[in-house]
This record gives structure tokens, C-alpha cells and sequence, in this order.
């Protein structure tokens, strides 16, 4: 009789790799005006997968907009949504780093933008032009308030904005932008509106992209009686009809094979996170930003993790971030006590999240533990503070190349991180010791070894200031313990049931500790270190 071996790898693609996500801007500049661009991504995707050990061993690139915009919000004030933009290139490019990346087994997801486009879209410039436009009710459009004001008390996202109306002397009405007056909202609620931008989306899936991240996706339906905010209640997000309408975008996602829709899912309420994937028929990922704004507490972050597992259901898979273009880097966010904590922490939270059962982000620039750059004030060009963690990626040594750090040759748009000396990838890639090498191991570990993919979770208890939790198949040799010390002191691994006492330790963020046989019950963590070991 035939042995039956349990499938080693029942997950899809986009549970079990890396997802890397990068900014185009600040990527890598291929034509020497100081903006990152598409054949910058495509020249350096050996850095992210040659399917090798020494590659970093990703299996997907989300990259942030990249089609043609005035570029108030930097690309998520989308002017045409089936185009490239020519600071980034050309269609032809996009095609040329699909199958580029397609030829490495990379998959690509791109931003898709649906809440709001630019002022300068073809459509609201023909919404703008007229009351009785037919592309009018595209967009939302009231009357002022009897006072003259606001026709709410709607705020925009940023709060440099304020007011998330703008008025319009031509046709004496207000328009909604959840964010800056050059992104007006699109009318979701308008069934022509929802037909056009699934269009968008047919548009990319029949070129071949592999996935979606949506953008705000949180925002796609709102109170159609625009009623004020209340203190308890958000009428201008989240609105129930949220959920036939991401029916509708999966199944349109569903007309295709493999694909897949990750949204940016902003509710600091996990209940409501949750909503976007329990049912199985609207998200395959949602962003996780209660995760994203935890102190560095090992408590903390353990009540969050366990939070979610209680509330998602057990068919619903997790995303772990805690980096992207919208939010102060790890080592700057969590710089710690001492001078060297914050680069301590970069590696640790990197281990947290690719060891986490769920599908891991990493921003571009993580793996080399890079911190938000300072922008003197003359360079800030983001309205809402968010230029410190764009900076451009420093390829090479300024020392060799010049200042552009070998993402560019002229001036960077940015400017680039002051240590880009001992951060490049060049630099670190000489040193065993450094941060990209422990990224490169770590996304490797995971790769091998399944437990950490697809192994049950569960959390252990291990004394306070660290966050502990196994993850474990049942096969020989995958049986694994995460243990990571979230204090700036030393801290013995109290563990409260015996698990072993001979483990195999796999791989530390302190890349001088000795691998090899170790007993559990010894065991101390360091500062802001953190430890995988294999139980026998
Ligand atoms: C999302 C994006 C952010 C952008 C905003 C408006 O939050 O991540 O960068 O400014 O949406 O599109």
C-alpha cells in the first residue's frame, strides 16, 4: 500500500511568503532624475528572489501607486488608473517587471485606489464642470449648510487639511475628499462608479497581476444621508454596506485563478478588522493597525495577538506588519533607552512578524533595519509629515558611488537616511553580522521549515517582558519555539511547562550567539533579543 503523506503546503501563495512591499519613488532610480521608477524595481529583483540562499527570499512585491498623478499625495491621487505615470515609466516597463518577476516565482500586487481618484481625473474634471453633468453623481456633491459652512462635520485623514469639504465657487456646491481637496471621493453608492472601478481591476488582472492591496478600503462606503460623526458612531466609514460591496470587488477577483485582495483596513477596533475576513467572501488579508500602534510591551503585544485569534474566525488568515510608507520606522518608533535599542528592536519585530502564524509585511529597507531619515525643513514635500519613512534605499557605499547611495545618480527626491555608509545593502551584505543578514536567514528559516508557515500557534508563558508562543506541525523536527524579550534588561526564560531540555538553537537577532544544543531552562535572552529554538 502507497504511504499517504499529508500535503507539506496546503497554503496559497500569498500565505506562505514574505510580501514585500515597496515604494516606487524611493526603490531605485533607473533613469537618473532622482525618482525611483519601474525599471529600477526590475534591475533589482535578484536583491528580493534569484532563488537562492543569498538572495533575501521574498515571494511577492506589493508596490505603492505608480500610475500617472499630479502627485499631491504621492500617487494616491490616481489621474488614470489603467497607466503608468511617466516619472515611473511606461506600460511596457510594468509588463517587462511582471514578467520579470513572474520568470523568479515573485508575485506582484499593486495598490489599487478606489476611494477617491485625483482632481485631475478625467472624471471629476467632467463631474466639476457642471450640476447637470452625467458624470455629476460620480463624486459626492451637497449644498452648503444654511450657515454657508460644510454640509457636516466630516474631518479629512490628514489633519493638516481639516474640513473634508472643499468648496467650489463654479457650481456653488461643497465635494468630499477623505483626504487632501486633490482627491475628492468617488460615489461608491453609485452603481456606475462601482461597475467603472471593477473595470480597473479587470484591467490589471488581465495583464497579470497577481493581487490588490486597496487602498482605504474602509472608506468605500459611507452614510448616504451624510449625517454628522457622533462621538460613538463614524458615519464616514465602515458603513454596513461595506460588506456586499467587497463581495462584489472578490468576486470579480474570483473570476480569476489565484488571485488575491489584501485592504488597508485602519479601524482601531478589531471586531470590526475582523469583519473584512471572517466571512471568507470579502478580504484574504486585512491590515492590522492595532497592531501597528502597540508600546513596545511584551504584554501588550501578546493580548493583541491573542485578541484577534479569538475574534477571527479559524478559516480567517492574519497579516503581520509593523512597517509601511505611512508611519515612522521600527527603529525610530521604538528607539528605546539605550543607543542601540532601536536596531535591536528592528530585528526583533522582524522576527515577530515572520514567525507570527499569518502572512508577514515587510516595508523595503526593513531588512536593513533602516530608521526614518531626517528632512530638513526646506526638503519636506509630504502635507501630512510621512517624508522620514520614504526615504530612497541606499544601495552603495556613498564613499564609492556618491551621495545618491546608488539609488540615484542626481539628486535624490529625499533625502537619504545620514548612516547610509554603514546601512547600504553593499555594506551589510559584507557583513555576516548585520541586520540583512538576519532578515535573509529569517525569511529563509521560514521557508524551509513548514511548522513556521502553516504549524499551529500557541502562545506560552515565559515571565514577564517576553512575549513566548510555539509553533508546531506534526512532523518530525517541527516543533518550534519563538521567545522574544521586549525590555532593554536580561531576561531568563522562566518557562512555566516543561518543554524540553535539550532545544536547538536556530537562530538569534544576537548574530554571536553560539547555535547549537541548549538547554531551555538556562536560558537568557539579552536586550530586545529574540530567540527561535527547535524542541525536539
Ligand atoms: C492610504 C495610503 C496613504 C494615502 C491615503 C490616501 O492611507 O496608505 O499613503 O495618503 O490612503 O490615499
Amino acid at each position: 500500500m502507497p504511504v499517504s503523506h499529508p500535503d507539506p503546503d496546503p497554503l496559497a501563495w500569498w500565505q506562505r511568503d514574505v510580501i514585500y512591499q515597496i515604494y516606487p519613488r524611493s526603490f531605485a532610480d533607473a533613469n537618473s532624475d532622482g525618482v525611483g521608477d519601474l525599471r529600477g524595481i526590475r534591475e533589482h529583483l535578484d536583491y528580493l528572489n534569484d532563488g537562492t540562499d543569498a538572495s533575501l527570499g521574498v515571494g511577492a512585491i506589493w508596490m505603492s501607486p505608480f500610475y500617472p498623478s499630479p502627485m499631491a499625495d504621492f500617487g494616491y491621487d490616481v489621474a488614470d488608473y489603467t497607466d503608468v505615470d511617466p516619472v515611473f515609466g511606461t506600460l511596457d516597463d510594468f509588463d517587462d517587471l511582471l514578467e520579470a518577476a513572474h520568470e523568479r516565482d515573485i508575485k506582484v500586487i499593486v495598490d489599487w485606489v478606489p476611494n477617491h481618484t485625483s482632481d485631475q481625473h478625467p472624471w471629476f474634471i467632467e463631474s466639476a464642470s457642471s450640476r447637470d453633468n452625467p458624470r455629476r453623481n460620480w463624486y459626492v456633491w451637497r449644498d452648503p449648510a444654511p450657515d454657508g459652512g460644510p454640509p457636516n462635520n466630516w474631518r479629512s485623514s490628514f489633519p493638516a487639511v481639516g474640513a473634508a469639504w472643499t468648496f467650489h465657487e463654479q457650481t456653488g456646491q461643497y465635494y468630499l475628499h477623505s483626504f487632501a481637496p486633490q482627491q475628492p471621493d468617488l460615489d461608491w453608492d453609485n452603481p456606475e462608479v462601482e461597475a467603472a472601478m471593477h473595470d480597473v481591476l479587470r484591467f490589471w488582472l488581465n495583464r497579470g497581476v497577481n493581487g490588490f492591496r486597496i487602498d482605504v478600503v474602509y472608506k468605500l462606503a459611507k452614510d448616504p444621508e451624510l449625517r454628522d460623526n457622533e462621538p460613538d458612531r463614524a458615519h464616514d466609514q465602515d458603513w454596513p454596506t461595506i460588506h456586499d460591496r467587497l463581495r462584489r470587488i472578490r468576486r470579480v477577483i474570483d473570476e480569476y485563478d489565484g488571485r488575491m485582495i489584501a485592504g488597508e483596513v485602519y479601524l482601531l477596533d478589531l471586531q470590526q478588522v475582523v469583519e473584512y475576513i471572517n466571512s471568507g467572501d470579502e478580504l484574504h488579508l486585512a491590515h492590522n493597525f492595532v497592531f501597528l500602534r502597540l508600546p513596545w510591551d511584551a504584554m501588550a503585544f501578546r493580548m493583541s495577538v491573542r485578541e484577534f485569534l479569538e475574534l477571527a474566525d479559524s478559516a480567517a488568515w492574519p497579516a503581520w506588519f509593523l512597517e509601511n510608507h505611512d508611519h515612522s520606522r521600527v527603529p525610530t518608533r521604538y528607539a528605546g533607552p539605550e543607543p542601540g535599542s532601536g536596531a535591536l528592536r528592528g530585528r526583533t519585530a522582524a522576527m515577530l512578524v515572520c514567525a507570527l502564524r499569518g502572512t508577514p509585511f515587510l516595508y523595503y529597507g526593513q531588512e536593513l533595519g533602516l530608521p526614518d531619515a531626517e528632512i530638513p525643513p526646506g526638503r519636506i514635500v509630504d502635507l501630512d509629515g510621512r517624508d522620514p519613512e520614504r526615504a530612497p534605499m541606499p544601495w552603495r557605499r556613498p564613499s564609492r558611488v556618491g551621495p545618491g547611495a546608488g539609488f540615484t545618480t542626481s539628486e535624490p527626491w529625499l533625502p537619504l537616511v545620514a548612516d547610509a555608509e554603514r546601512l547600504c545593502v553593499e555594506a551589510q551584505q559584507e557583513d555576516p553580522r548585520s541586520t540583512l543578514a538576519f532578515v535573509r536567514e529569517l525569511i529563509h528559516l521560514r521557508s524551509r521549515e513548514p511548522a513556521l508557515r502553516s504549524g499551529i500557534q500557541r502562545l506560552v508563558n515565559a515571565g514577564p517582558g517576553l512575549f513566548c508562543f510555539e509553533r508546531r506541525l506534526d512532523q518530525p523536527g517541527q516543533r518550534f519555539l519563538v521567545a522574544l524579550n521586549f525590555t532593554s534588561r536580561d531576561v531568563p526564560l522562566q518557562l512555566e511547562e516543561d518543554l524540553a531540555s535539550d532545544a536547538e538553537l536556530t537562530l538569534s537577532t544576537d548574530p554571536g550567539l553560539e547555535r547549537g544544543t541548549t538547554d531551555p531552562k538556562t536560558l537568557t535572552l539579552h536586550p530586545d533579543e529574540g530567540l527561535i529554538l527547535r524542541l525536539p
